[in-house]
């Protein structure tokens, strides 16, 4: 059979309603706790993989830039799908971001969606969504959600690996996110440098890992019964649960900047004044606001007025991890 050899994918970043953080394996890159995550449509990567007859080793451009950094990741992730193939060739791998990279705006999780979509295609692949999420999660933990859309849960698996499953697609519960922008610089301290800390240091952490699984059972049922004063609750929960841990790592991990506290706290008032909307934050400075459809003109002019606000980018939830022409 003849495999096209080259293909390009798009995926969209997503944000996790209920958080992972920290690895019970950090060789096999498997996450310790579940997540429940909505897919993002404003914002993408496009990934084309080009694999070349005669080419040794794989190369990386990131926004039209050489990355090397990246290229043994992306390497473990092509070497799995080669195998699969019986292919040896080296790869070209060119993707590009629409939004700051490494930011805490899960660029990696829809750079390796986008990844191993398209070197599936590549290769003549046709693999079902639990054995892509497998190679993808080798890249990035939150990276196997990115290839579904809507609401999304990635479980541990009771064979020991990880499990992700659309949970309600876009249409049947339209939130929207609006994210509030307070910086553009890469972070110090990436997720799994970080999340390896937090295991070794925090006090926090074992209970963290103890109370998770009510979180996301809770999550879920908010998520089902499209409840959202419910998952508003365990969210802004769940997200300040880990960064406790964050901020009680040592050496600590302190991901706000004053701006992201005047935005959670903006956050808040507007929901006590009766606007359907709750806060989540990640691994950086950003403040990610979600909010039923008919809240977003309100959330997205407030949280633009807050002094340190750089930009405001309104989404609605979008599709998965899909092959595009190149
Ligand atoms: O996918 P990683 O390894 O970059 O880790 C993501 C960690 C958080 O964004 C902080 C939480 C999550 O579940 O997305």
């Amino acid at each position: 059979m003849t495999v096209p050899l080259v293909a390009t994918a798009i995926a969209h970043p997503n944000i996790a309603l209920i958080k992972y953080w920290g690895k019970r394996d950090v060789a096999e890159n498997l996450p310790a706790v579940g997540s429940l995550s909505v897919t993002l449509d404003a914002m993408c990567s496009r990934t084309r993989v080009c694999f070349e007859p005669g080419r040794k080793g794989d190369s990386v451009r990131l926004n039209g830039r050489e990355d090397a950094g990246a290229a043994s990741r992306i390497s473990a992730c092509l070497d799995l799908l080669r195998r699969r193939a019986g292919v040896g060739h080296g790869a070209l791998v060119d993707t590009d971001n629409d939004f700051p990279t490494a930011a805490g705006l899960a660029s990696s999780a829809s750079g390796f969606a986008a990844l191993v979509t398209a070197a599936a295609a590549a290769l003549g692949l046709d693999l079902p969504a639990r054995e892509l999420a497998r190679v993808a999660r080798l890249g990035s933990g939150s990276a196997p959600r990115s290839l579904f859309g809507g609401f999304v849960v990635l479980r541990n698996a009771p064979d020991g690996d990880v499990a992700v499953e659309p949970l309600l697609p876009a249409p049947a519960w339209p939130l929207r996110v609006v994210i509030a922008i307070v910086a553009t610089a890469p972070k110090e301290t990436g997720s799994r440098d970080g999340m390896a800390a937090s295991r070794a240091t925090s006090p926090y952490y074992g209970e963290w890992l103890r109370s998770h699984d009510a979180d996301l059972e809770a999550g879920l049922r908010g998520v089902r019964d499209r409840d959202f004063a419910a998952l508003a609750g365990v969210a802004e929960h769940n997200c300040l649960k880990m960064h406790a841990v964050m901020l009680t790592t040592r050496p600590p991990l302190i991901y706000w900047s004053p701006t992201t506290l005047a935005c959670l706290q903006l956050v808040q008032s507007l929901r006590r004044a009766g606007t359907p909307v709750f806060f989540t934050i990640d691994a950086g400075p950003q403040v990610k606001a979600v909010c039923e459809p008919g809240a977003a003109a309100l959330v997205r002019d407030a949280l633009a007025a807050v002094p340190g606000v750089m930009q405001v980018i309104d989404s609605g939830l979008g599709p998965g991890a899909h092959c595009t022409d190149g």
